[in-house]
């Protein structure tokens, strides 16, 4: 059996030897720049352990696993833009370091790079899982469609809120079980199971970044602290306090998400004092450990030999607790 570390080992390794050495370079050097940059490798770590749950065979497993890390990055370029954000995993993003055209078309092709690795996937359940692969792709977009309107929507609901980061976010954790489990012989229970745990985990994996988003130190998230709140991101920590608040601190908040104000620190320091003083971290947190447990449950109904599901179980205990 595979452990986390060796998993991302054979990742970073398959990564550092499959550069993109073509021209012209101002279209693959950003792709190179970006995949080489770190990030947890979640994604492929999750397709190749839910594989590894039902075979000990997992080279077959690794291309699609690839593929939507590749997936994920390019996803990330395409945000940044739409988030106006300059730094991510510590450096500058590929729009600033170029510019946006780059990380537009650089993200594009990524995109075609992902196919292609999904393409070399042997597996007898090839359509099964490119259907999973493009459903969820189209999810995400209609995930970050959500996420920009509501920047500019007041009263956006938790339940609202629930869906949308279950769209942007956490369709990929659950698609990325599901094909690992496809690929390494599930049947469809099973790897429906695996869905579910995945989509549980990932939305309290959006909770914990949109908690380190306001409470996360600069140095180890890798990503300028409180861009959520000068962006007037519906949050799951904002709806929160909009829905505790009280007269006074209600007037502030509205002032500041929706009036015009043009001082960031000063913005981001009185949310900030109101969410301390609604206790809206620790609200989060019981909330991130409610969707922790729900996606235990399903794991657990998984059959697949128990010591098996302990290195899941303890890559989701690590992102729920993680500040990076
Ligand atoms: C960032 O994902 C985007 C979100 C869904 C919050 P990660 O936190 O997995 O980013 P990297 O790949 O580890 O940098
Ligand atoms: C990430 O949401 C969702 C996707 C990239 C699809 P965020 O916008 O919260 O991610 P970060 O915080 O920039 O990594
Ligand atoms: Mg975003
Ligand atoms: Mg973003
Ligand atoms: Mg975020």
């Amino acid at each position: 059996m595979y452990t986390l570390k060796n998993l991302q080992e054979i990742i970073q390794d398959f990564i550092s030897k499959n550069k993109i050495g073509r021209e012209p370079w101002t279209l693959y050097d950003p792709i190179n720049y970006t995949l080489e940059s770190g990030g947890k490798r979640i994604r492929p770590a999750l397709v190749l352990m839910a594989c590894n749950l039902f075979s000990d065979d997992i080279e077959k497993a690794i291309k699609p696993a690839i593929g939507l890390e590749i997936f994920h990055n390019f996803t990330l370029l395409h945000d940044d833009i739409m988030d106006h954000a300059d730094i991510r995993r510590g450096i500058s993003t590929v729009h600033k370091k170029w510019n946006e055209n780059t990380a537009i078309l650089s993200g594009d092709a990524m995109f075609i790079k992902a196919y292609d690795y999904f393409l070399d996937c042997e597996s007898e359940q090839f359509r099964d899982i490119l259907k999973v692969f493009n459903q969820t792709a189209l999810e995400v977009c209609e995930g970050q469609q959500y996420d920009m309107e509501f920047e500019n929507r007041k009263n956006v609901s938790e339940k609202e809120y629930m869906r949308m980061i279950e769209l942007k976010t956490s369709v990929l954790l659950a698609g990325a079980l599901k094909i690992g489990a496809l690929i390494g012989g599930a049947n469809k229970k099973d790897a429906d199971l695996l869905y579910e745990f995945g989509r549980n985990i990932g939305l309290a994996f959006q909770l914990q970044d949109d908690l380190l988003d306001v409470y996360g130190d600069i140095d180890v998230f890798g990503k300028p602290i409180g861009g959520d709140i000068a962006a007037n991101k519906k949050t799951f920590l904002l709806i929160k306090a909009f829905e505790l608040a009280q007269k006074n601190d209600l007037n502030i908040l509205e002032k500041y998400i929706y009036g015009e104000n043009n001082n960031r620190d000063e913005k981001i320091s009185t949310v900030k004092s109101i969410y301390d003083k609604l206790n809206i971290k620790e609200l989060t947190q019981n909330k991130i450990l409610e969707l922790t447990q729900k996606a235990n449950n399903h794991l657990n109904q998984v059959q697949a030999e128990n010591f098996k599901k302990t290195e899941l179980k303890s890559l989701a205990e690590k992102l729920i607790n993680r500040a990076s």
